[in-house]
């Protein structure tokens, strides 16, 4: 099969990895890929950020799943009875102590859009899968933890981390060497709703 095609159909999310951390090449090579996605009005205004420090990775879980609850909670004060299982399932997970949302991944890699860009979700969407890719054709497993989303609102995390505060999170995402290979991936069948020829 075609190389693209293999990697795109054979790629899933890893959650456990080895220690070693991927190599600043390996690394840069993935972000550089990131950087060919196609991005509106070609802005170019996406930036990234590695953290490969295994206490502040999990000080940031610590800290992204405290402001997530609050979250829920103000959610679920709004929410019908009938629609609050979901966010009470995702509370009780988040409220675990023993749980990282970075999964000890040795690396994390935020994808930031700085205010140049015109279509920031799309531009770092397009840039992550980009990169999952890249990561996934060198033996490198990933996955988007949209659980590291409220590190955003984390004034601490902002100014440690050197983010400027105008600077919007798009994607965080995992990255190192998979301990085991993860299940093979179904998906449903494309739902084509017309082809108008
Ligand atoms: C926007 C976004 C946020 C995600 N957030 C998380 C997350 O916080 N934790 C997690 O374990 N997986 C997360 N994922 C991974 C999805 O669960 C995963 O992509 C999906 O189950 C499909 O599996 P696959 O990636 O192996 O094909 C996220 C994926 C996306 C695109």
């Amino acid at each position: 099969m075609i190389e693209v095609l293999k990697n795109i159909y054979e790629r899933r999310s890893v959650r456990s990895f080895k220690e070693q951390v991927p190599s600043d090449e390996e690394l840069k090579e993935i972000i550089k890929a990131g950087t060919f996605a196609p991005n509106g009005t070609n802005a170019q205004g996406l930036r990234f950020v590695v953290i490969s420090d295994a206490a502040l990775l999990k000080k940031y879980s610590n800290v992204a799943k405290a402001l997530f609850v609050d979250m829920i909670k103000k959610q679920l004060e709004k929410l019908p009875a009938d629609k609050a299982e979901g966010p009470k399932r995702m509370m009780q997970t988040l409220s675990n102590p023993d749980f990282n949302i970075f999964y000890d991944a040795p690396t994390l890699i935020l994808v930031l859009a700085n205010p140049s860009c015109l279509t920031p979700m799309e531009d770092g969407a397009a840039a992550a899968e980009n990169m999952m890719l890249a990561a996934w054709s060198v033996g490198i497993g990933s996955c988007w933890i949209g659980f590291a989303n409220p590190l955003q609102h984390s004034a601490e995390f902002l100014n440690e981390t050197g983010i400027p505060s105008d600077h919007r999170l798009i994607a965080p995402i995992i990255l190192g060497y998979p301990k085991k290979a993860p299940p093979k991936g179904k998906r449903n069948e494309p739902e084509i709703l017309k082809w108008i020829r």
